[in-house]
């Protein structure tokens, strides 16, 4: 095993009704003013908004709710929100709802903070950020893991076209992460199927990685993708399933915290891939398309393409996650791409760019969405196989 460090700060809060504890907790970690962030309604409808504004009153803080975020969360809600927090003099972040609501409390608490720099320039890199404010969440969707991740995405909506950017920093981390399994059983199933997508794609993200001999990343990896493979489906097939809600809630946040991908190159794990992110991140950039289904539309595409660099280890998924039994790699890992891909469409997810979008995209359109996946031509992307703009526009033909 090589060097490594391993952090995951979050308090997590996990079980039926502890979203009463919103108050206490709050206040256990400096809060007197809270500033509450929320979605498109899904909070106000359920009551649960009530719930925690009660709870917070009866913690004796005080409290402005603010909703309207969207998928795919955008920086003019951020810079509005900014100002609302400023103004009401919030000294604590509290977001409801899911990886849109977080990572724009988490954009909220670094611009409140740092009231003389443009929030952008943080994503934008021009800018180091070094202080920002305490954060916590409540989930209601399992998904993104922000709830216990060090990375917020925003959308910048202030021009055409539409870029998608994230910043990974310690102080993206929530104090407390709130996470009853009830309060997602009002989901609609395509925003559960898309959720267990992303899961299983922070961890599979992980997984192809060249730093390889680190036998119990390997196996915490394959035993969150056996379980996500359980009761991902239950879920979507029966919301009110408390059992496999609860599953697919914890592996949502053990998938993006690092666990599964710890092993070398310092910080938080070891080095992982985060290719098929980056071109999903493009497409939802331009076409506001879900996450989730954004990955699955192009991961099969991304593996074949890569698969070349080792087969050995899409073999190794497959054995020991699908049961493969093919003793010949490259055999084993064609079958492995094949049952992913499966996995995905028994959810309901896409694995083709058309069915993502319903339409097919031209030529033009796929170089424009390569154009953005590669900031204009400036970056590659991936560390399993490098990915240049070249790269990037032949996976998305291949997934077209
Ligand atoms: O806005 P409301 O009305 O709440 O509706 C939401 C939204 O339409 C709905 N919803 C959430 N909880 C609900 C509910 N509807 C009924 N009942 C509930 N209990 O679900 C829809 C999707 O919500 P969203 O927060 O967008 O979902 P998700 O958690 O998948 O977050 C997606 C965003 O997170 C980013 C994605 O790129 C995307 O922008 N990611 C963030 C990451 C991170 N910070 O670590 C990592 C991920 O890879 C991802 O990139
Ligand atoms: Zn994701």
């Amino acid at each position: 095993m090589q060097k490594f460090e391993y952090y995951a700060p979050t308090r997590i809060v996990f079980g039926e009704d502890t979203e009463k504890r919103a108050g206490e907790l709050a206040r256990e970690y400096g809060a007197s003013r809270v500033f509450v962030i929320y979605g498109g309604g899904s909070a106000k409808k359920s009551g649960l908004l009530d719930t925690v504004e009660a709870s917070l009153k009866d913690a004796g803080l005080a409290s402005f709710c603010s909703g309207g975020v969207v998928p795919n969360p955008r920086l003019s809600t951020v810079r509005r929100m900014i100002g609302e927090a400023k103004e009401f003099g919030a000294d604590f972040i509290l977001a409801v709802g899911g990886g849109s609501v977080i990572d724009t409390a988490k954009a909220v608490a670094h611009g409140t903070a740092n009231p003389d720099v443009d929030v952008w320039d943080f994503w934008l890199r021009k800018v180091a950020l070094t202080r920002s404010m305490p954060i916590g969440a409540i989930l209601t969707i399992s998904a993104a893991g922000s709830e216990t991740s060090d990375s917020s995405v925003i959308t910048d909506d202030s021009k055409e076209p539409w870029t998608k950017r994230g910043i990974n920093t310690e102080f993206n981390r929530c104090r407390f992460a709130i996470m009853d399994p009830k309060l997602t059983m009002t989901l609609p199933v395509y925003q559960i199927a898309s959720g267990v997508a992303d899961i299983f794609m922070h961890t599979d993200e992980r997984y192809f990685t060249t730093i390889l001999g680190n036998h119990l990343t390997d196996q915490l990896a394959e035993g969150l993708f056996r379980d996500i493979i359980e009761w991902g489906p239950k879920g979507v097939a029966d919301p009110q399933n408390y059992e496999a809600m609860s599953e697919i809630m914890w592996c949502g946040s053990v998938s993006h915290v690092g666990m599964t991908g710890v092993g070398a190159k310092g910080d938080t794990g070891r080095e992982g891939d985060w290719g098929v992110h980056q071109l999903g991140m493009a497409l939802s950039a331009l076409y506001d398309v879900t996450h989730g289904p954004s990955l699955t539309a192009t991961w099969g595409s991304w593996a074949r393409y890569v698969c070349s660099e080792n087969p050995a280890r899409f073999a190794q998924l497959g054995r020991r996650v699908f049961g493969v039994t093919e003793a010949d790699d490259e055999k084993a890992a064609e079958a492995a791409i094949a049952a992913v891909e499966k996995f995905y469409q028994s959810i309901g997810m896409p694995i083709s760019i058309h069915e993502l979008m319903g339409r097919e995209l031209s030529d033009e359109e796929l170089a424009a969405v390569a154009k953005e996946c590669s900031y204009d031509y400036t970056r590659k992307i991936g560390t399993f196989k490098v990915l240049d703009a070249d790269d990037i526009l032949e996976i998305y033909k291949m997934a077209r």
